[in-house]
């Protein structure tokens, strides 16, 4: 969408992956300022996201939403103002029908303007929009009224559409929003995770400055995968160009997490400015090669090992990632943070443990 925003993937966190439905202003102020704690707004996560729940579930006498005065008392707009006090910004969430997914608040249907101009009157930045509980009619209509809608409303709006349906949002997402889904909700497991990946990874030709493939937020640090699992979540993410939106417990991280999604060469593959969505180049059993074009004449490759066996050994051809035949190159490992001794042509052969992956940056010597 040509408002100028997400020119790279967005960073932040959103709510819903851990806490659903149990939110609150306290602990969105404390998750705006564990962000800034942990170092991690300093690396680029910088949307604090609410999700669902957050509003009555009735609007005013003007029909206007209001926020949940039970979970947030002191109003959207003091909460945004908070969030930007710390260099932060506000993400918020809506529907293109009568009630969002959890049915404990109004969508925007039939009240696209009058929403967008409350979000931007309150200093929101960023608006997930879902596609529950509509009129049945094509979000293909429904979704560019709330584009025009923001576009009019008087301040940037990232519009991240939240909709995977039969109407593929991939292939018109680009002219009505800043990122689409291409899945329906991942869950904090390994199965879950590398099917969303697979599933997004189809429509990569379409992702492009300005508009993502969307392959829903990350479950680093929710507890239901190994380490090495959720490096391979993050390496796909990141490679992907997906938004890199945290779905855990920013308050309560762990070291092991923090390490995780704090890892800046692997944000910077993510955020290089080519904005290229890397693809799986080859498959072997239980061997995946993923590779995409970086700025600079550099490639990004992810090694996986899907299986359940111990180790393989996984060779990536230059021929299938795209660099030309007796090409020297230096390789950059960027989980140990090493750059290779030897110099590689033709080829770079890594051994990958089961269920995790190596990735690294080629980048052509002189
Ligand atoms: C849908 C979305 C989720 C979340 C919930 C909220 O399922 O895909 O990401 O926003 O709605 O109810």
């Amino acid at each position: 969408l040509a408002n100028g925003l997400g020119k790279t993937p967005p960073m932040g966190w959103n709510s819903w992956n851990h806490f659903a439905c149990q939110i609150n202003e306290k602990m969105i102020r404390e998750t705006a300022d564990a962000l800034v704690s942990t170092g991690l707004s300093k690396l680029g996560y910088t949307y604090v996201n609410i999700d669902d729940c957050w509003a009555e579930l009735n609007r005013d006498n003007k029909g206007n939403l209001v926020g949940k005065k039970s979970t947030f008392p002191s109003g959207i707009k003091a909460l945004a103002d908070y969030v930007h006090s710390k260099g932060l910004k506000l993400g918020i969430y809506s529907d293109a029908g009568y009630f969002t997914c959890s049915k404990q608040m109004p969508g925007s249907l039939g009240h696209e303007f009058q929403d967008a101009k409350t979000f931007a009157s309150w200093g929101i930045d960023y608006l997930k929009y879902d596609n529950c509980y509509n009129d049945e009619s094509k979000p293909t209509v429904r979704y560019p009224v709330m584009t025009r809608a923001l576009m009019k409303a008087g301040r940037p709006i990232f519009f991240s559409l939240c909709e995977w349906g039969d109407m593929h949002p991939a292939k018109w997402g680009a002219k009505v929003g800043n990122s689409w889904r291409t899945t329906g909700d991942i869950t904090d497991t390994w199965e879950s995770m590398i099917s969303r990946a697979d599933m997004n990874e189809v429509y990569a030709e379409l992702a492009r400055p300005g508009g993502w493939n969307d392959p829903d937020m990350l479950e680093v640090g929710n507890g239901g995968m190994t380490k090495n699992e959720y490096i391979v979540h993050f390496s796909l993410w990141a490679i992907s160009k997906a938004p890199l939106l945290l779905g855990c417990d920013v308050r309560n991280v762990t070291k092991e997490t923090l390490e995780i999604v704090s890892n800046k060469e692997v944000i910077a593959v993510n955020q290089d400015s080519l904005g290229v969505q890397a693809k799986k180049v080859r498959m072997e059993g239980d061997a995946e090669i993923w590779a995409g074009p970086l700025s600079g004449y550099r490639v990004a490759v992810v090694l996986l090992n899907k299986g359940t066996q111990k180790h393989i050994d996984i060779t990536a051809n230059w021929n299938d990632i795209g660099i030309p035949p007796k090409t020297v190159v230096q390789a950059r490992d960027l989980w140990e943070h090493k750059t290779l001794k030897t110099p590689f042509v033709n080829k770079l052969r890594a051994t990958v443990e089961s269920h995790a992956c190596k990735m690294f940056v080629l980048k052509p010597v002189a």
